[in-house]
């Protein structure tokens, strides 16, 4: 309820902070856990939080794995929407191959159940919202095309067992929150707290990024860079899963996770089916002046991995929610690629 106090982890980051935007337009009142004061500082300056001139109480946590992590945090707090994690870093400097099972697939869960139980120490928690993942429900042999794809992977989808080794990061990702999301639903189970748990599972999350304000950092390090990259040409030489989601849509089911009318103890599914290469064909209908003036380029290629994840039970409990369709998807992240490079030539 508009009000309550809420507290948010990942809000330096793109979908936190768009959580972060979503949270405080519904009236909650926030505290933002944040790794360092000079990322909370960017974030203050980022225009949609200096336009509702409101205020967040910043807590540093400098690591999320340290025993009793967020204890301070946690004091007093009704609600808490958990989204930072150890992410991959999609062409910054990666995390080192010896690194993977550490950061990841410990450090993963580590920090999911590490705020469960400061939650739990807190006293005053009634729910608990956690960003998970599709990658955390998909046996990772989908993501090599070397299987059949005629099952669907509900929300309720579990994976068995995710040991290592890693070959590749985004793997050993998958498998931290595979990992994460499996040590959080035993912890409530077997701690059985006073709160309730609902995840959130999103496949890629596109959309506009207010805390990426330069063509170069779009074009690396995040996952609009993925989406970006098609847009200006290039080739992906492995298919990717054809599921995508608005980073607004995201945000907003965190938020509508909160209301008590929602059942606890659920996840759902944040994404619609798409392919990718649908994305050449929404930038000639809807950017055929930037593809024209050579802004925008249609010779991009990527094959899409055909994985289904229905959205219909996420739509229908969040009664009145509909996704947002994948032609709108490509049109935020085009845009806002747009919007910085006309910039940047005017500078
Ligand atoms: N982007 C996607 O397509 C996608 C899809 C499905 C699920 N998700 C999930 O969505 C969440 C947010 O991801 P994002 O795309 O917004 O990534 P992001 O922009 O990199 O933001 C990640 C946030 O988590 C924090 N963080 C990262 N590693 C951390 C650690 N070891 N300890 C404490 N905080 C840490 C970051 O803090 P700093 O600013 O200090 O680095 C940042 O605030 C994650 O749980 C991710 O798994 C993302
Ligand atoms: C989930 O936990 C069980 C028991 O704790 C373990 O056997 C299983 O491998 C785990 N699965 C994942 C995906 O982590
Ligand atoms: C959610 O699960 C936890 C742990 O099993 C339990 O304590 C709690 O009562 C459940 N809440 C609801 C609403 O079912
Ligand atoms: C998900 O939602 C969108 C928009 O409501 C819809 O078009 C799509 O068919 C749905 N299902 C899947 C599996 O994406």
């Amino acid at each position: 309820m508009a009000g309550d106090l809420v507290l948010l982890t990942g809000a330096t980051g793109f979908l936190g902070y768009t959580t972060l935007i979503a949270l405080l337009k519904a009236g909650y009142k926030v505290r933002a856990a944040v790794r360092s004061q000079s990322k909370a500082s960017k974030v203050e300056r980022a225009p949609s939080f200096k336009a509702l001139k409101a205020s967040v109480d910043w807590v540093t946590v400098p690591d999320m794995t340290a025993d009793g992590a967020y204890d301070a945090a946690t004091k007093g707090v009704k609600y808490i929407v958990h989204v930072a994690s150890p992410i991959p870093t999609f062409g910054d400097e990666p995390i080192p191959p010896e690194k993977y099972e550490e950061y990841f697939l410990k450090g993963s869960p580590k920090g999911a159940v590490g705020m469960l139980e400061s939650a739990q120490r807190s006293g005053t928690v009634e729910r608990v919202v956690i960003t998970s993942s599709t990658v955390a429900i998909l046996p990772f042999e989908y993501f090599t095309g070397t299987t059949d794809y005629t099952i669907d992977f509900p929300a309720e989808h579990r994976i068995p067992d995710v040991s290592g080794p890693f070959k590749f990061e985004f793997q050993a990702y998958s498998a931290g929150k595979a990992a994460a999301l499996n040590a959080t639903e035993k912890w409530m189970a077997e701690r059985k707290p006073n709160f309730d748990l609902v995840s959130i599972i999103p496949s890629w999350i596109f959309g506009r990024d207010e805390l990426v304000t330069d063509v170069q950092s779009f074009t690396k390090g995040s996952t609009n860079s993925v989406l970006a990259g098609l847009l200006l040409g290039t080739k992906g030489e492995t298919p990717f899963n054809g599921n995508a989601v608005l980073s607004d849509d995201v945000a907003k089911l965190h938020v509508l996770s909160l209301d008590p009318k929602i059942p606890g103890n659920q996840s759902f599914i944040a994404s619609v089916d798409m392919e990718w290469e649908d994305a050449i064909k929404i930038l000639k209908k809807s950017f055929a002046k930037e593809v024209e003036d050579g802004t925008l380029s249609v010779e991009g290629k990527q094959g899409t991995l055909p994985i289904k994840h229905p959205n219909k039970t996420t739509e229908d409990t969040f009664d009145g929610f509909k996704f947002t369709p994948f032609e709108k998807i490509v049109e935020a992240v085009a845009n806002q690629y747009l919007d910085m490079a006309k910039r940047e030539v005017l500078s």
